[in-house]
């Protein structure tokens, strides 16, 4: 099973770099497979540590995809890292093992702290449309644009009938992250 959810790792200057991950679990222990290259790699190499944070809050996986990884955090209580200040709950990540690899190696950690901060109320199929597009968005560089739009248009049915406010602001950063990678592909966006 993976699971999706924001890591936040510890850049050289100390602030927070945030990005959404799939995570496993293996013996009670967090496995992130970041592919090469990613800052969050250089950070958990560094650092050797990590917090990862459970949020609804689908903007903040949309806007880590379209350039906005700022996002009200506050200091970790058992590593040196960042909370998500609206995540439902956190772990906080001690790293154990890297299993090398040179396009995505496999980075085991150990969970030294986790605390729940508010309840989860149930799934929101808008939610849920939004983290995909997200990760279509994350591989405009390799899909054919002709896929990418034709599943944006199933999961806007989702999106329609469920959204609030924060899942249409994410929706329509990612659409623009869209229009302008197709303009770039014209020949646009070269000013
Ligand atoms: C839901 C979701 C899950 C993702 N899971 C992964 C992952 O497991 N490995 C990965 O390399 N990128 C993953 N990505 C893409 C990264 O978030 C994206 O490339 C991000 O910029 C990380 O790069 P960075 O470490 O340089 O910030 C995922 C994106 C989304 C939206």
């Amino acid at each position: 099973m993976i699971y999706e959810a924001i890591v936040i790792t510890s850049n050289t200057d100390g602030s927070a770099h945030i990005a959404p991950f799939g995570l496993r679990e293996q013996d009670g222990n967090v496995i992130i497979a970041p592919f090469r290259p990613s800052a969050t790699l250089d950070n958990l190499l560094r650092s050797g540590c990590a917090v990862v944070n459970a949020t609804t809050d689908v903007r903040v996986f949309a806007g880590a995809l379209t350039g906005r990884r700022d996002w009200p955090v506050r200091r970790a209580g058992k590593v040196d890292g960042w909370v998500l200040q609206s995540a439902l709950s956190h772990r906080e990540l001690e790293l154990l093992k890297v299993k090398e690899h040179d396009l995505r190696p496999e980075l085991t950690f150990r969970i030294v702290h986790e605390a729940t901060h508010a309840p989860f109320r149930g799934f929101n199929r808008a939610q849920a449309a939004v983290i995909e597009a997200s990760v279509l968005v994350s591989r405009l560089h390799m899909l054919p644009i002709e896929k990418i739009e034709s599943e944006m248009s199933f999961l806007k049915i989702a999106l329609e009938k469920t959204a609030g406010e924060n899942e249409h602001q994410a929706w329509q950063w990612l659409m623009d992250k869209i229009e302008n990678h197709k303009a770039t592909m014209r020949g646009e966006n070269l000013a």
